[in-house]
């Protein structure tokens, strides 16, 4: 493999820590979090020795879909702080070695942006072609795409008698990536960010941005779903646009990007994160997020095959060999892993967070831990719409009849299990009243399990989840095996265990994952021999010949 010429940059040596800000840390008491909420847990985030953070949308924004609906490009929502506070994050984090990846939501922006008001103020306004417009009558929208959060993707403007599109909330235009004045603009728009000294960007589904002509009709499945992935997902203009904003705004390699990229294999992948193509750092896919939807929609829930995601991971770290993994088990889009791949008894929590951890950290890619996944917070139990907040959420228990043909009660299921504000409550600091988030009541729901599952308690007990996660962190430090290994799969039709090799010059290290409530024997595996141990979830226990319930063990290889 590669190896030898393998080229170093700070990103894949880092651990990214993903903060949503308005659920990371109130510093006002106004039941919201904030910059000044951020800075006051940089000593924190420092302490567990991460190398970046990606700050999720603290741009001034009506908050239909809580900041990814941005109504200014340059600037922080009074909710969150000031410009001046937000220098003043970078330079701190800065000073802690920790650098600052913002995030880019470039495929659409809020209807309240100054570039929409002007652009649907005439058809004849200098704007208006920043975004997607079509002629019709107002009763018939120009195709039968469906939107990612409503039924359809079109919404009627009466000023300028158009329809625009919309993949995301009608509130949320989507933007004309064909227009070259619109691109510079966009691109004049992210030097600024960089001149502010932020190391990188993760773009908000950057897959999306390319249109096919004409936007046909797509043919639904099942007849049910609309979904017109085809026509807007990796069409090959994307290539074009990114290759031209990478020369404008970041043509220097060390400069991080993650590109959000939904639809895409391990081929179309290396399109995007080749390093020779000169677009991207790295991609996130969704492959494994996908495993336990069904071909309707994200809300039709089947169930986790661990084969599957064996055979997932195994691709990516074997077949992007030119590219660069991005490594994540859960984010602010996605329920909170441990309720998601395990479930398992409460007394194991802990252990099978820390199995997630291990067997994912040590791939070959760049690890994000997103807030409270250290902790092993897991899924909040809601207990009516009431508490919910997240637009997605709440326009599916709308349309789950009429669109999928779900009862209330199997899309209230749907919504527990896979639905975002489960990622979204509080981060759990201590067990004061709100977690130690906030002095007031926040905007959503604390879990109710912060007595137990909480920052403070987990950093004075050497078995937490917490510290492990450290220590994983640290581990990549002082081991370029973990960061620049190759990654030789094992026992990949095992139903149980999750077993690779990572090899680094004359080094290998042999990586174990029990995903059952079975001990394994592992003597008639034919796994190389059990050196040293370097790294264990269960303790004094480990048995090199067995592996325990949950249990997620490294060896060396002699
Ligand atoms: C991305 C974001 C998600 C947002 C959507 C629209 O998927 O991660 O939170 O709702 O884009 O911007
Ligand atoms: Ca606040």
């Amino acid at each position: 493999m590669e190896q030898k010429n393998e080229e170093r940059y700070w990103w894949k040596e880092a651990v990214v820590y993903q903060i949503y800000p308005r659920s990371f840390c109130d510093s006002n008491g106004d039941g919201v979090g904030d910059l000044q909420g951020i800075i006051s847990k940089l000593g924190y985030l420092h302490w567990l020795g991460v190398g970046a953070i990606w700050l999720c949308p603290f741009y001034p924004s009506p908050k239909v879909d809580n900041g990814y609906d941005i109504s200014n490009y340059f600037g922080v929502d009074p909710e969150y702080g000031t410009m001046e506070d937000f220098k003043q994050l970078v330079e701190q984090a800065h000073a802690l070695q920790i650098r600052i990846v913002v995030d880019m939501v470039l495929n659409h922006t809020s209807n309240e942006h100054a570039w929409f008001i002007k652009a649907r103020s005439s058809k004849n306004s200098e704007d208006h072609d920043d975004y997607i417009w079509r002629d019709g009558s107002p009763e018939t929208p120009p195709n039968n795409w469906a939107s990612f959060f409503e039924p359809g993707a079109w919404e009627y403007s009466e000023e300028c008698k158009q329809w625009y599109l919309h993949l995301f909330a009608s509130k949320m235009p989507d933007l004309n990536w064909e227009s070259m004045r619109l691109r510079t603009k966009i691109y004049e728009m992210m030097k600024q960010w960089r001149g502010l000294g932020v190391d990188g960007f993760r773009l908000d589904v950057v897959s999306c941005f390319a249109k096919t002509c004409g936007l046909p009709d797509v043919q639904p499945v099942d007849g049910a779903t609309h979904f017109a992935g085809q026509y807007f997902m990796n069409r090959p203009r994307v290539h074009d646009y990114l290759k031209e904003m990478r020369q404008a705004v970041f043509p220097s390699p060390d400069f991080m990007t993650v590109g959000e990229a939904q639809g895409v294999d391990t081929q179309t992948a290396a399109l995007y994160c080749d390093a020779r193509r000169q677009e991207l750092s790295m991609i996130f896919q969704f492959e494994l997020m996908e495993l336990d939807s069904g071909p309707l929609c994200k809300w039709e829930i089947v169930q986790f095959d661990f084969l599957q995601m064996k055979a997932i991971f195994f691709a990516w770290q074997t077949q992007l060999p030119t590219g660069w993994n991005s490594l994540f088990w859960s984010n602010h889009d996605q329920p909170r892993s441990i309720s998601r791949f395990l479930n398992p008894p409460k007394a194991l929590e802990q252990r099978c967070a820390k199995l997630l951890a291990l067997s994912l950290h040590l791939q070959r890619g760049t690890p994000y831990v997103y807030q409270g996944e250290e902790l092993g917070m897991s899924n909040m139990p809601f207990e009516s719409k009431d508490q919910l907040r997240d637009y997605e959420s709440l326009c599916f228990l709308r349309d789950a009849q009429k669109q999928y043909g779900f009862d209330e009660e199997t899309a209230w299921r749907a919504v527990l299990k896979k639905g975002r504000d489960n990622a979204r409550t509080p981060m759990q600091w201590d067990n004061s009243p709100y977690a130690g988030f906030s002095a007031c009541e926040p905007w959503i729901v604390v879990n109710p399990n912060y007595k137990q599952v909480n920052a403070k308690a987990q950093a004075e007990d050497p078995a937490s989840v917490l510290l492990f996660y450290r220590r994983l962190i640290a581990l990549r430090k002082t081991t370029p095996l973990v960061v620049y290994g190759y990654t030789v799969p094992l026992l990949q039709s095992h139903t149980a265990v999750f077993a690779y090799l990572r090899v680094w010059e004359e080094q290998q290290w042999l990586v174990l994952a029990n995903f059952s409530a079975q001990t394994i024997a592992l003597e008639r595996l034919g796994l190389p021999a059990r050196g040293g141990l370097v790294l264990t979830n269960i303790g004094q226990e480990t048995n090199p010949d067995c592996l325990l319930p949950y249990e997620a063990t490294v060896y060396r290889v002699e």
